[in-house]
């Protein structure tokens, strides 16, 4: 089965065909980074223009790129929750219209479970393992059972991941995407140079969560508190020791997890995966498989909403053009059965 996968959750305009699920025909994406680099974050306003005008060539890409014409395709995917609004709005809007056009099935995807799936399209994976994502808007760590089936069992109580990257960047004026700025950086700084807190949750109740705003108050506005005055207070040294702070108490819920849940394989995803720190210490772990798909898999894709579509539509699942968009999914903890 050939799907056409569209994903425009955020600022990736992204369309790909893969066919049963796990072979990538084709995967484009349309970053929109300089017409948000001047704000130092994604603008809602400006990624729903900006992906009005380049879905189109997008999907048309996707197709040529693939060498099929529309009509090859047996059916249709796209992300419908969650994300920015408008920009959802854009690509379920088209994809309707083109599986009413071409007279195919489509279903809708949840992009965060796209995310957990984005490995499957490189390696052979069995369920259960632990997954981790973190991302721009989300941070999530879970037991995968299903390509539809996840128990969350640690989230963040406040800031995403990766958003504390981009906060951090835009405060100290590093670059954008933050992540990937910081990442650099760091490379030529000393973590020890500063000493910021972890985050103090109440362990009983959720002991896989994290937290990121109060790390962030830390590097952003009590930087000389948690100084160490042996080395300079460079960009690179504030980079390098807030990545450590950011990526450590990551590692140390994800590894509470696999102990706690007895699986040995942990599968990550998100653009913060892309993290050179975070991979270094994950493979560094004795006794635990950890399965990183390429960066191309790790940030916004549609491949990966092609690659859960297809699985989705084996099992039966069509949508009708009733699905709307949906910005937030509610009661996460719960709401993946
Ligand atoms: O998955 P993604 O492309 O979009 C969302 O769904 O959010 O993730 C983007 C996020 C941004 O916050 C970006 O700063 C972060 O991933 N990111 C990184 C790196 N590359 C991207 N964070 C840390 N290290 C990186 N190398
Ligand atoms: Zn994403």
């Amino acid at each position: 089965m050939i799907v056409l996968g569209v994903e425009s959750s955020c600022d990736e305009c992204a369309a790909a065909v893969v066919e049963d699920g796990r072979r990538i025909l084709s995967n484009v994406v349309a970053t929109q980074e300089e017409f948000h680099r001047p704000y130092y974050g994604v603008v809602p306003e400006i990624a729903s223009r900006r992906h009005i005008e380049t879905i189109a060539p997008v999907v048309g890409g996707a197709l040529q790129e693939a060498g099929l014409a529309a009509a090859a395709v047996d059916a249709l995917a796209v992300t419908y929750r969650p994300g920015l609004i408008g920009s959802l709005l854009v690509g379920l809007s088209f994809v309707k219209g083109l599986a009413l056009a071409l007279d195919k099935p489509f279903v809708g995807v949840d992009h965060v479970l796209a995310h957990l799936y984005a490995p499957h399209l490189e390696y052979e994976i069995d369920y259960p393992y632990l997954g981790l994502l973190a991302s721009g808007g989300h941070t999530l760590i879970a037991r995968v059972e299903g390509f539809d089936r996840i128990q969350v069992l640690g989230t963040t109580i406040d800031d995403a991941c990766g958003e504390a990257f981009d906060k951090v960047a835009k405060f100290y004026d590093l670059g954008f995407p933050g992540g990937v700025a910081i990442d650099r950086l760091a490379r030529e700084g000393s973590p020890e140079a500063f000493r910021f807190p972890w985050p103090s949750l109440h362990k009983g109740d959720h002991p896989f969560d994290v937290s990121y705003s109060g790390l962030k108050t830390a590097v952003v506005n009590q930087l000389d508190q948690f100084w160490n005055p042996k080395y300079p207070k460079s960009p690179a040294n504030i980079a390098a020791a807030f990545q450590k702070a950011a990526v450590d108490i990551l590692v140390d819920r994800l590894l509470k997890a696999a102990r706690h849940t007895g699986l040995g394989t942990i599968v990550a995803g998100g653009g913060v995966a892309a993290n050179s720190y975070l991979r270094r210490r994950l493979a560094e772990q004795p006794n635990l498989r950890v399965i990183f798909p390429s960066l191309k898999l790790c940030t916004d894709n549609a491949a990966m909403i092609a690659g859960l579509g297809y699985q989705m539509l084996a099992a039966g699942r069509r949508d009708g053009l009733e699905l709307n968009a949906e910005a937030r999914v509610a009661g996460l903890r719960r709401a993946y059965p």
